[in-house]
């Protein structure tokens, strides 16, 4: 989907946020598009959800809504260290509490950037015997994956900028922007600085 559309950045975070990458608008509308995607390869079967905390807050809960089809919803928590734009080493900070032998499970993340944290999480779910698994990123950061490894569901394909809003944060900040927006370089490297 094109996401060169124009939109300023409202006044309160000009100085942090350089431009708007996708709207609002234009999230909706594609999430709308994806969840039917979704929901017709799923023919109505009941499906746990499991989402990777705390990027995905947003579009998990815009995406559910539009999935008119029975579902359970877990979360697993994985963070990585090195607190900056680069991911560091994993650690999981909250397991998988529902059962998803011989489930359908759809894996939910905010943006696949390198690849790392999906092909560390699909392993821990596989290992779980669900009867499919399916992957949804939000976003798919191409130019940078390190891991062999491929969404099933894609919102938007982005170029290799650092992304912020709409669930995604720097520094556990800019989650509730709600627009996609490119983080101005000065931000990152006042950061890195410190
Ligand atoms: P990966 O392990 O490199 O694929 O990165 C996945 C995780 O890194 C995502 O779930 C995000 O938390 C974070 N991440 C990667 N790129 C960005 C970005 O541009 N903005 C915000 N977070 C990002
Ligand atoms: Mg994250």
């Amino acid at each position: 989907m094109n996401v060169k559309r124009k939109t300023s950045v409202p006044p309160r975070w000009r100085s942090e946020v350089e431009r708007i990458l996708i709207t609002d608008e234009q999230l909706a509308k594609r999430i709308k598009i994806l969840a039917h995607e979704i929901e017709k390869d799923f023919r109505g079967r009941e499906m746990v959800v499991v989402s990777l905390l705390s990027g995905t807050v947003m579009f998990l809960a815009d995406l559910i809504r539009q999935l008119n089809l029975p579902l359970r919803l877990d979360f697993i928590g994985v963070s990585s260290y090195g607190s900056g734009s680069e991911s560091g080493e994993l650690v999981f900070t909250k397991e998988l509490r529902l059962d998803v032998r011989n489930r359908d499970v759809l894996l939910v993340d905010d943006i696949l950037d390198t690849g790392k944290t999906l092909s560390r999480v699909l392993p821990k779910i596989r290992a779980l015997k669900p009867r499919r698994i399916k992957t949804c990123v939000l976003l798919n950061k191409a130019a940078r994956r390190v891991e062999k490894i491929q969404a099933d569901y894609v919102g938007f394909e982005i170029p290799d900028y650092f992304v912020v809003g709409y669930g995604l944060d720097f520094a556990e900040r800019y989650r509730n922007l709600p627009f996609v927006g490119v983080l101005h370089p000065h931000i990152y490297e006042v950061f890195s600085a410190k």
